[in-house]
């Protein structure tokens, strides 16, 4: 069963479908998931803590703040979960999460969630077609949320049509599918890959450096998607305003190239994929001065000294390692990616030409080549969440040649 073992945040807001709720908690526990339940201040007016813990298994939070003094995490609840579903989730609930009306412990919870968030809205029938909450709705799907749709039938109202909660086995059946269809992509499960990601900094003194204007984004958006594939990730980055929260991802920062080198030879032996994403820097200062250096000369020669060319030293140990370099050139670009392609005995390069707009460092998107000893495929401008699709499809490619 897909569902073991994972981790699924109920958020119960106040609605009389609340009650429905304690059939999917005992369906989820008895699936094996782990169940974490918060709750609205007002949904306690439909269901008590009691009942709901006694099913969850779990302590059940409706405030920041417990009787005995202890703060409830919102960011621990959120980072915790696999999943997170909303359910019931009344219109102004949906409202708040869709407008960041962050007022209670629910949509704190929400906006520090990273996981996927299912929503089974329930209303009675005019709030449920009202344009405010279609809107909402539309909002939420737009954010990437899965909305469950509520079903047809009588309401708590007496009227009848579209606005009950749906079914505690739909949902059920909804988040069980997800996690299936999620296993079926782990492409890269049991596989090691290591990203190296961002700029080095080479210090010239205690407070300068010289660096470039790499933002990392290519390599974090690599780290997550061979995430989601199952790898187990290591990514060693140089310094970048990039954040990543994903349990499969271990994150080292490094500041200079030799510090890179070094933490990537601490895992060499270990990975099956590596991806030098970095822009290292090439060169770096002879000596590093003690002290801040003055500005007291109308000149200032800095002596440089080359660097350690990582991927190329990894191409020279590999034993079974499936190598992937980057290449940002600006004049003879399939020409150079492809030498460097031989030079540093990789298996791919990835080319993206400074030509090309919207490619290279601080964009958001990229327009790559890709590259093999036969292989030639060209790609479009996209994300670099696109993009880093794109690479790793290529190379799962490559891996069952
Ligand atoms: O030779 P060039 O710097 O153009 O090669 C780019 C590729 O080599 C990128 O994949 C980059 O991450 C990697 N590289 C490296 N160490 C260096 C320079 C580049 O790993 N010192």
């Amino acid at each position: 069963m897909s569902i073991s073992g994972k981790k699924i945040l109920i958020a119960i807001s106040g609605g009389i479908a609340a009650y429905k709720i304690h059939f999917l908690i005992r369906d989820f526990v008895k699936k094996g998931a782990e169940v974490q339940v918060i709750m609205t201040p007002d949904a306690e007016q439909f269901v008590t803590k009691l009942s709901i813990s006694t099913l969850s298994k779990k302590p059940v939070y409706t405030d920041f703040y417990s009787d005995n003094g202890t703060w409830n995490s919102h960011v621990e609840l959120a980072l915790w979960a696999d999943v997170m579903l909303v359910a019931p989730c009344t219109a102004n609930t949906l409202s708040k999460m869709v407008h960041g009306m962050c007022d209670n412990l629910v949509i704190a919870t929400y906006m520090s969630a990273k996981c996927p968030v299912f929503i089974a809205p329930a209303m009675d029938l005019d709030m449920y077609v009202h344009p405010s909450t279609r809107k909402n709705l539309e909002m939420a799907e737009s954010f990437g949320h899965v909305v469950i749709p509520a079903e047809s039938g009588e309401l708590a109202s007496g009227l009848i049509g579209q606005g009950r909660m749906a079914e505690p086995e739909t949902i059920s059946n909804t988040i069980e599918n997800f996690f299936n269809s999620q296993q079926e992509a782990q492409t890269l499960r049991g596989k090691v890959v290591l990203i190296t990601a961002g700029p080095t900094y080479e210090a010239l003194d205690p407070v300068r450096f010289i660096g470039n204007h790499s933002s990392g984004k290519m390599g974090f958006s690599l780290a997550e998607e061979a995430s989601k594939r199952g790898a187990k990730v290591i990514l060693i980055s140089g310094p970048t305003a990039q954040t990543i929260n994903d349990k499969n991802v271990e994150l080292h920062k490094i500041t200079s190239a030799k510090e890179m080198l070094a933490k990537v030879f601490e895992f060499y032996d270990t990975i099956d994929i590596g991806i030098a994403s970095a822009a290292v820097a090439d060169y770096a200062p002879k000596e590093v001065a003690k002290e801040k250096i003055k500005k007291n000369d109308e000149n200032l020669t800095l002596e440089l000294v080359k660097n350690p060319d990582i991927l190329k030293t990894m191409g020279e140990k590999k034993t079974h390692q499936f190598l992937v370099g980057f290449a940002l050139e600006t004049q003879n670009e399939e020409e150079n990616a492809k030498g460097k392609l031989e030079k540093k005995n990789l298996d791919m390069i990835v080319l993206n030409s400074l030509r090309d707009e919207g490619a290279g460092f601080k964009n958001d998107t990229n327009k790559i080549k890709i590259f093999t000893r036969t292989e030639k495929k060209e790609f479009d401008l996209k994300s670099k969440d696109e993009v880093a699709k794109d690479i790793l499809n290529f190379v799962e490619s490559q891996l069952l040649k």
